[in-house]
């Protein structure tokens, strides 16, 4: 079994990649396999609503000059898949947002292929606005057929500069939660 996370933050090893392999760590002590594949600070275009990925139906946006193909076929791959943004102005940073919507209509013209895996999104921000970042990822699994894993808390943590995030034990005990939980749920799906 397979978790793939994506990190959406241009900061490679910024706050949230912190927050991934917190849940990540606990995900391979469980035994599971995981993936890191950074989105965040990439040129990444937004859906054109061109509709060729509903013509093709070959598992593929028409847009190729980036990397969202590589990624979505690491997506039909895996049994679960965290998201984690920083907060931009209240939501998800727009790398995220452009992958969310070009897998979001690839997988809906390619038999759903996210029907029934698990995720679960991981945000965080210096003050506000870590929910409604948090509810944005989560509509994506939930119109996608997936299974949204919970913790003791929301996904979230509290920081701005690199690494602060490490100051935050909410957020730690949050995240290697989700990753035993998430850990839980695949084990009871895939026994
Ligand atoms: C363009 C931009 C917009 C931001 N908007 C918010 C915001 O709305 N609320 C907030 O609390 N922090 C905001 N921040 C701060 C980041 O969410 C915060 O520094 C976070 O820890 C960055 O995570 P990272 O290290 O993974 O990139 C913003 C930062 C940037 C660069």
């Amino acid at each position: 079994m397979k978790v793939l996370a994506i990190n959406g933050s241009p900061r490679k090893t910024g706050n949230t990649s912190i927050m991934i392999d917190w849940a990540l760590e606990e995900l391979n002590k469980e035994g599971i396999e995981t993936e890191v594949q950074q989105i965040g600070g990439k040129l990444v275009a937004g859906c054109k609503a061109c509709g060729a990925c509903g013509k093709n139906r070959d598992m593929r946006c028409i847009q190729k000059d980036d990397p969202v193909n590589e990624i979505i076929a690491k997506m039909a791959e895996a049994d679960g898949l965290i998201l984690g943004s920083p907060v931009y102005f209240a939501d998800l940073t727009p790398e995220l947002k452009a992958l969310i919507d070009r897998a979001g209509f690839v997988t809906m013209f390619n038999g759903r292929f996210l029907r029934r895996k698990v995720g679960a999104a991981a945000v965080v921000a210096r003050r506000g606005g870590q929910v409604h970042t948090y509810d944005s990822i989560n509509h994506f699994f939930g119109i996608n057929e997936m299974f949204t894993v919970g913790s003791i808390y929301w996904n979230m943590g509290v920081a701005m500069d690199p690494g602060k995030v490490r100051e935050d034990g909410e957020a730690e005990k949050t995240m290697r939660t989700l990753g035993l939980n998430m850990a839980w749920l695949l084990k009871k799906i895939h026994a």
